[in-house]
């Protein structure tokens, strides 16, 4: 297969290593500018390994000081050390000890993976190969062994010392050090790792479980921070209990700790009883942070508390499993939410985000399947699919075996697993046995890449009162698949009668109904419904039940209808999206739409923002007009992001002119002067002040821009204050260029706030943005390390201004090319991340789609990336 070569990992190999490590004990030695890193590995060859079999060790740029096997230092003969191995040539045919002594440089660790240093505090990040970059090891998930480390810092630099599981024991050292020795009674694999030292302050809580145990809770951050964690720590206690409660999981250790750093890949991670995170997921507060802050920060913490059952408990095989776990936890924290707080609101936001990222991976060059067969750099398959398609497939599992099939499958799974490194087959054979299902077609929704298309058409024939529903389903090639099956498809369903009620029906044929649930599970489907008194308008798809794209020959007429009567919230919203989009598509193609169709959908906006019973989060989402990528996503070849953003900007101005008065007064409305508080009924009135004021903005002339620029003023806090300024931004008024300055200077202090500001000048749809940009970037003073920095301005950039990003002269593709190119230096990760936005290049206009591919290729040229990096630009110009 193409792009394939010695470097490409295949799952068809997997095989357990000839060897376990069972314990290990590490000694590590801080000091600025070295770490000294001293491990005893007790290892035992596996039945059957032939004597002399070689041990080969990972590692990642280190350098051996030392080696001795059972005490006895090896001779210069019996190992072969490169930076990337260490191979024992003839280890002994029993249980040994190995002993080694490597040193490491944290300070100028800018990859993030190992041992770093964080703002002072030295940290660790090790899954999924970062263990390597601390001592040479079997660096790999199958690997489960019992973890001791004995820490040594000087105790002014580093008071706090933290690693996995319970402390047992502490004390000084002569020259003012002091030493702290952690143990995690339960096995691991060594990218569960983690210990942290610094100067931190905390705070304390506790938990008492379902059985009475106490569970001490700490979450450390920068001295002057810890008024911040305080969301977190609510976030953490109700997500113990939820776990106890919707799946019966107790917490299994005495301690439970969280610290928050600044230099971070990825959004936290769940290392065994110690979370770390990336600090803009834990500090929130009414004046730094936005409702949509608050809600992150809930569900990460849920998310990484989740993975302590589903992810360390039983944990992944192998890399290829990776969706075992993270599917899985990503659904788990979906579920958390959904029953913290509204469950369609949840929802809608979900599948927005499944449309806006995962539906364009899945269609473009780096689809890959849920569960990869192969891979050349595995950093760079924690993507949405793994995550977010993860998590839809198990929603499906759930909606196909109902709540309790679907929960006794789950106890199933830690009953049988627990303890154990595992498989996706595995996940799927405990569901087939909890509920005598045959699952093996469902379970190729981890195998086949691409997004399936569902074509429905329908006929009522009122003579024999039969409603016939015809369905089919294809997906599209994907690299390295061809050919595709037929996939079970989970059709939660409801015919609406005239009056807006549910219409039953008397018998159904030529498919499978299970109740609510259409499952189309072949290529085409024709049911017809009999005893069905009049035409019905079908509601399908109710709540999302399958991640597919849905091709409807619905009428506008119908979708309006439904908009207004169908009794799942989703269906609604869904309906108002699909008659904006097809207007949008059209007129962004250079087919405008009518004035009876701006009229009705400028009604239906009216009616749902003042509607007397919806609550305001969903009208919020309903009254939002699908965004540019959703836009391009749909109109799928041939976009013009110009033409896009016209066409939605037009729209915003004929809906202000017809439906203006209503959302003038839905803004009158839902001003509050009541003191922040991150609830439900607050933060959804929020959201539906500021999506009627981003109408306003776009839609009043003068009168619009006024009214954010007061808001942002007059703000109580920063979801008002932010709303106004993307609001003004977004819309370029007068007054943005001077609001994005005062919003700099008002916030200098908090580098979570100057992301903000950094987000919105990236977004900007102006001529100017790159160079402001370029400027940005170009101040000695600009933090070119942090990859939250790099990527508030960057990666928002690539990914969220379709019009600056895509611009005809080619300066937006070239600016993120170059930046690439530079990043890739230091942080390959980051890289590889910002070169994902290409990902959808082949569907732009032929001029933008040339200057595209001729920034990639002058990137190619280079020569010098990372496997990271040359990984993706590989794939994006191939597939
Ligand atoms: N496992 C982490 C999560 O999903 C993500 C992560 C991956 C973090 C790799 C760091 C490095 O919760
Ligand atoms: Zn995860």
């Amino acid at each position: 297969m193409r792009g394939e070569d010695e470097h490409t990992i295949f799952l068809k190999d997997y095989a357990p290593s000839p060897y376990k490590i069972e314990n290990v004990e590490l000694d590590v030695r801080i000091d600025p500018g070295a770490a000294r890193v001293r491990a005893l590995l007790t290892i035992v060859p596996r039945d059957g390994t032939p004597p002399g079999t070689p041990l080969v060790l990972d590692g990642d740029g280190l350098a051996l000081r030392s080696i001795a096997i059972d005490g006895l230092p090896l001779a210069l003969t019996a190992y072969d050390e490169t930076p990337s191995a260490l191979t024992i040539i003839e280890p002994p045919v029993k249980r040994f000890v190995l002993e080694t002594e490597v040193q490491l440089e944290p300070e100028t660790n800018t990859r993030l993976m190992g041992l770093y240093r964080s703002n002072g505090t030295w940290c660790t990040q090790c899954e999924p190969e970062g263990f390597r970059r601390i001592t040479y090891f079997l660096d790999r998930p199958d690997n489960l062994a019992i973890f001791k480390v004995r820490m040594s810092a000087e105790k002014a630099l580093a008071p706090v010392l933290l690693a996995n599981g319970n402390l047992v024991d502490s004390g000084d050292e002569a020259n003012g050090r002091h030493f702290a020795v952690w143990e995690d009674p339960h096995p691991k694999p060594a990218y569960l790792f983690a210990m942290v030292a610094g100067d931190l302050g905390s705070i304390h809580d506790s938990f008492v479980t379902a059985s009475g145990r106490t569970v001490a809770l700490g979450i450390y951050c920068t001295h002057g921070k810890e008024a911040q964690c305080a969301w977190a720590m609510d976030s953490l206690k109700r997500s113990m209990a939820w776990d106890e409660r919707r799946f019966g999981r107790e917490y299994d250790l005495d301690v439970f700790n969280i610290v928050a750093v600044s230099d971070f890949n990825f959004g936290a991670m769940e290392n065994k009883g110690l979370n770390i995170f990336n600090d803009k997921l834990v500090f929130v507060s009414p004046e730094a942070a936005t409702d949509t802050d608050y809600d992150g920060v809930e569900r990460v913490i849920a998310h990484e508390y989740f993975h302590n059952w589903t992810g360390n408990r039983i944990t992944c095989r192998d890399w290829f499993q990776l969706c075992l776990k993270e599917g899985l936890t990503v659904y788990r924290d979906q579920e958390f939410s959904s029953d913290e707080r509204s469950r369609p609101v949840k929802r809608i936001s979900d599948v927005r985000l499944l449309r806006t990222a995962q539906f364009p991976e899945d269609g473009g060059p780096l689809a890959h399947p849920p569960r990869p067969s192969h891979y050349k750099e595995i950093n760079n398959f924690y993507t949405t699919t793994v995550y977010e398609k993860g998590a839809e497939i198990v929603r499906m599992l759930a909606t196909l075996l109902g709540e309790a099939g679907f929960r006794k499958g789950m106890d199933l799974y830690f009953e049988r697993h627990d303890g154990e490194a595992t498989t996706i087959e595995a996940f799927l054979k405990v569901f087939e046995d909890a509920n005598g299902v045959d699952l093996s077609q469902f379970g190729q929704w981890y195998l086949q890449a691409g997004t399936p298309e569902v074509s429905i058409s329908d006929s009522y024939d009122p003579a024999r009162q039969t409603y016939t529903l015809t369905l089919s389903q294809v997906t599209q090639p994907t690299p390295g698949q061809p050919d595709k099956l037929p996939m079970v498809v989970p059709i939660k369903f409801g015919l609406v009668g005239p009056n807006g009620s549910p219409m039953s029906y008397s018998a159904v044929s030529g498919g499978r109904v299970d109740g609510d649930i259409i499952v189309l599970d072949t290529a085409s489907a024709t049911l017809e419904f009999s005893g069905v008194a009049n035409r019905p308008v079908p509601s399908l798809f109710r709540g999302f039940s399958a991640p597919v794209k849905i091709r409807s020959t619905a009428t506008e007429a119908d979708q309006l209808f439904l908009a207004r009567h169908d009794e799942d919230p989703f269906g609604r919203w869904q309906a108002l999206q699909d008659v904006s989009m097809a207007m949008l598509v059209a007129a962004a193609g250079g087919q405008k739409w009518r004035d009876e169709q701006i009229d009705g959908l400028s009604r239906a906006i009216a009616e749902t923002a003042t509607h007397p019973t919806l609550e305001d989060a969903f009208k919020a989402l309903a009254i939002t007009l699908p965004g540019l990528t959703e836009i391009a996503q749909t109109k799928a070849s041939n976009v013009d992001p110009d033409a896009i953003l016209t066409a939605r900007n037009s729209m915003i101005e004929e809906i202000v002119a017809r439906a203006g008065s209503a959302l003038e007064s839905v803004y009158a409305t839902t001003q509050n002067s009541a003191a922040y508080a991150p609830t439900p009924a607050q933060s959804g009135q929020r959201s539906l002040k500021n999506a009627a004021l981003a109408y306003l903005v776009r839609g009043l002339g003068k009168r619009g821009a006024d009214l954010a620029a007061n808001q942002y003023r007059q703000a109580q806090n920063m979801t008002d204050r932010f709303a106004a300024l993307s609001a003004s931004v977004a819309a370029w008024t007068p007054q943005a260029a001077g609001l994005l300055g005062d919003f700099r200077t008002m916030y200098t202090a908090d580098p979570l706030v100057f992301d903000k500001w950094l987000m919105l000048n990236a977004a900007a749809a102006q001529d100017e943005t790159i160079d402001r940009m370029r400027a940005i970037l170009a101040d000695p003073d600009f933090p070119r390390n942090n990859p939250n920095r790099l990527r508030a301005l960057v990666f928002s950039f690539a990914n969220g201004n379709l019009t600056q990003f895509a611009r005809l002269d080619g300066e937006g593709f070239r600016f993120v090319t170059s930046f690439v190119a530079d990043v890739d230096t230091r942080n390959p990760q980051v890289a590889a991340r910002v070169l994902t936005t290409f990902r959808s290049w082949r569907s732009y206009e032929p001029q933008r789609r040339t200057l595209a591919e001729a920034a990639l290729r002058d990137l190619q040229q280079t020569g010098q990336l990372s496997r990271n990096a040359a990984d993706i630009l590989e794939r994006t110009l191939a597939g």
